[in-house]
């Protein structure tokens, strides 16, 4: 039986003082979840402030990004310990922002898969394809390479303690969310790649989330499908009412 999860991706929001407060009143709005992982990621600046106000709570901490080098001469970059210091259980790996910002590729984040496993980080690896792609009838290939290539070399236990983040670029922070339909469609797809490739054992497995434009109003038809274990949210986790209804709402939905 897979666990449902809510996480929020905080991106490039709140300052410290703001981040405190969004993760006290999830806290206090939350409290009573216990079917639900319920995950929020800060910038790195507030990972600290966030790690203090959620310890012992059912609000778990993770980043969104990291290096993939344990330390050394890295100017501006974050090391997989270093979140591990601060309490962070999570970590967002080539999100499609990275990818298209700041020139990240599946070789990059297959090195990160790797070292936040090592670090005993769990790691939330985004996929997805572009409205170009999708428009040229490219989305199974792009999912495909993604999901092969960013998972190169794992092995089948490594594999069982990730987690997929299915976000089509197409709907991110656009307010188009993919219907339930076209995303339970990609979401079978990948179980479906990873029952060929590995075990029907690890594909029924593994946590897939759906992200793009999830809100309080279209949680619950995505989480009932099938192949979809919960959400990643971008715009609407910064708000205490719209992530906990979020949560509430996926609450509701039956368990896979
Ligand atoms: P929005 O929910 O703002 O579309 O962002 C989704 C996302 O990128 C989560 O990682």
């Amino acid at each position: 039986m897979r666990r449902k999860m809510i996480a929020g991706n905080w991106k490039m929001n709140k300052i410290t003082a703001e981040a405190i407060e969004l993760a006290n009143g999830l806290k206090r709005e939350l409290y009573k979840i216990d079917d639900v992982d319920i995950v929020v990621c800060p910038p790195f600046t507030a990972l600290e402030e966030v790690s203090e106000a959620t310890y012992e709570s059912n609000i778990k901490l993770g980043a969104q990004n990291m290096h993939w080098e344990e330390s050394g001469a890295f100017t501006g970059e974050i090391a997989p310990m270093m979140l591990k210091d601060l309490g962070c259980e999570f970590v967002i790996l080539g999100h499609s922002e990275r990818r298209l910002y700041f020139h990240e590729t599946n070789d990059t984040v297959n090195k990160k898969t790797k070292a936040a496993l090592k670090a005993g980080l769990t790691p939330i690896v985004c996929v997805g394809e572009t409205l170009q792609e999708r428009e040229a009838g490219k989305t199974f290939e792009v999912i495909q390479d993604h999901v092969y290539n960013s998972l190169k070399d794992l092995t089948e236990e490594e594999l069982a303690k990730i987690i997929i983040a299915y976000e089509p670029v197409w709907a991110i922070g656009t307010g188009k969310t993919a219907s339930p339909e076209q995303a339970q469609e990609v979401h079978k797809f990948i179980r479906d790649l990873l029952k060929k490739k590995y075990s029907e054992v690890l594909a029924e497995e593994i946590v897939i989330l759906y992200g793009g434009s999830v809100k309080p109003g279209n949680t619950k038809e995505l989480v009932n499908q099938i192949d979809i274990d919960g959400a990643l949210v971008g715009g609407a986790s910064l708000d205490v009412k719209n992530f906990s209804e979020i949560v509430n709402a996926a609450s509701t939905c039956g368990t896979k």
